[in-house]
């Protein structure tokens, strides 16, 4: 398998990062914007994700507006906020009315603006902003997008079609929208960043993943919804890929991701494909964020754990069981472990007679594939639309929840 390396692939001047939550989006994305403009390249990488850590990574605190980075001079990094600009958007969309209207009507309108969708709204928004703009058009060879984890993005791109028919088919004209009010007038501007998006030779779609069967089977899933949406120029990078194998556990990891490559879908099977190795340290800081696709650029040291003794999930999961916890949230990062180590903690207090519902409120839940029927564990997908959950008495209840 050959390594990604964005300096001998010829790339588009759009590039759209995506994948499930914690599989390396951004150290991938943030290494490419690297690579390019260590070789002259202009590149702007932008965030859209609302838990952004590029500010961790390149150690600086950046700006909706886009920042230099010192050290890589033709490197400038916007973090967009979309929840901030949720909260411009319901601003402007509010603003003309006050004082106008009654108060209980401008409040029931703010709650309207409030939810994620509005939220989202204002997240394309602000991205078509960055793909539609001549001058940014041509101050850039390269824009690179590091997007949040795949559903929120799926979310975020099937948006405009669904205002387009919305919109055409409204006989009451946009201005009676609640969320939608304004957007007739942008429509303009979010086809044009549609049209970008889905014309190959200006968009390519970075796919990554790790070489896990989780991770492969989203990717797979992303890649066919986003080709609906028309997003055709498609590749795959499989990130933290293990090269060598020196002892017992190295190997067994090994073992599993060759595993997974040898399972994985037929239709990843069809793109291009890239990998990225496991390395041995965190992507945080310029010099590591250059060696996650150059080996030749190693960095020094490596942090070694000081603890003396780091209780097991076992003395966790016998600690819940004494203490009679009815209702356990494990929250985290994307890609941390949150969907296994609920499971793990829903077989555990099950083996020790007690009587547990897992539930989820990951809209890209993979329930099913952490555990099955022969569990005896219930198993529930929990959304705001959830209206019977009657036949649901279970002594305990664990939710993996969504990202923190
Ligand atoms: N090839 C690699 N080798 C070792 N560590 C890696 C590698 N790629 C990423 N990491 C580490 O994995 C963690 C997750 O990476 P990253 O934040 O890039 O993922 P992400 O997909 O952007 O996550 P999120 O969905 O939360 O935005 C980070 O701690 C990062 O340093
Ligand atoms: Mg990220």
């Amino acid at each position: 398998m050959n390594i990604f390396d964005p300096c001998i692939i010829k790339l588009t001047k759009y590039l759209f990062y995506t994948g499930k939550g914690g599989v390396g989006k951004t150290s991938v994305a943030c290494a490419t914007a690297v690579s390019l403009a260590d070789r002259g390249k202009r590149v702007l990488l932008i965030s859209t994700d609302p838990a952004s850590n590029l500010q961790d990574v390149f150690s600086m605190a950046l700006t909706d507006k886009g920042v230099r980075i010192p050290q890589v001079p033709n490197l400038f990094v916007a973090n967009l906020d979309p929840v901030q600009a949720a909260a411009e958007y319901r601003e402007r969309v509010i603003a003309p009315y006050c004082g106008k209207l009654p108060d209980a009507v401008l409040t029931h309108m703010t709650e309207q603006l409030s939810g994620s969708c509005t939220v989202e709204i204002a997240a394309f928004n602000e991205f078509s902003h960055f793909i539609t703009d001549k001058t940014v058009q041509q101050g850039y060879d390269h824009i690179i997008f590091d997007t949040a984890p795949t559903g929120h993005t799926l979310r975020m791109l099937q948006l405009p079609s669904a205002w387009s028919d919305f919109i055409n088919k409204s006989t009451h004209g946009a201005s009676c929208l609640g969320q939608l009010s304004g957007l007739e007038n942008k429509k303009t501007m979010y086809k044009q960043a549609v049209d970008t998006l889905t014309d190959g030779t200006q968009t390519t779609l970075i796919l990554v993943t790790r070489p896990e069967t989780a991770p492969f089977k989203e990717a797979a899933r992303a890649s066919g919804e986003l080709l609906t949406l028309g997003m055709t120029k498609q590749l795959l990078v499989v990130n933290g890929v293990l090269t060598a194998r020196s002892d017992a556990l190295s190997s067994r990891l090994y073992e599993k991701q060759q595993a997974a490559f040898t399972a994985m879908p037929e239709c990843l099977r069809a793109l291009p494909l890239w990998a990225v190795p496991l390395r041995s340290y965190n992507v945080t800081g310029l010099e590591n964020v250059r060696a996650l696709l150059h080996a030749d650029h190693v960095p020094e040291g490596g942090e070694i754990l000081k603890i003396s003794h780091i209780p097991t999930l076992k003395d966790v999961i016998d600690e819940l069981a004494e203490k009679g916890k009815r209702v356990i949230f494990t929250m985290g990062k994307g890609g941390v472990g949150k969907t296994t180590i609920a499971a793990a903690v829903a077989v555990g207090l099950t083996k020790r007679g007690l009587k547990v519902h897992l539930a989820t409120t990951d809209p890209a839940a993979h329930l099913k594939f952490v555990l099955d029927k022969t569990s005896g564990i219930s198993m529930s997908h929990i959304n705001v639309k959830l209206k019977n959950c009657s036949d649901i008495s279970p002594k305990c209840w664990i939710k993996p929840g969504k990202q923190a």
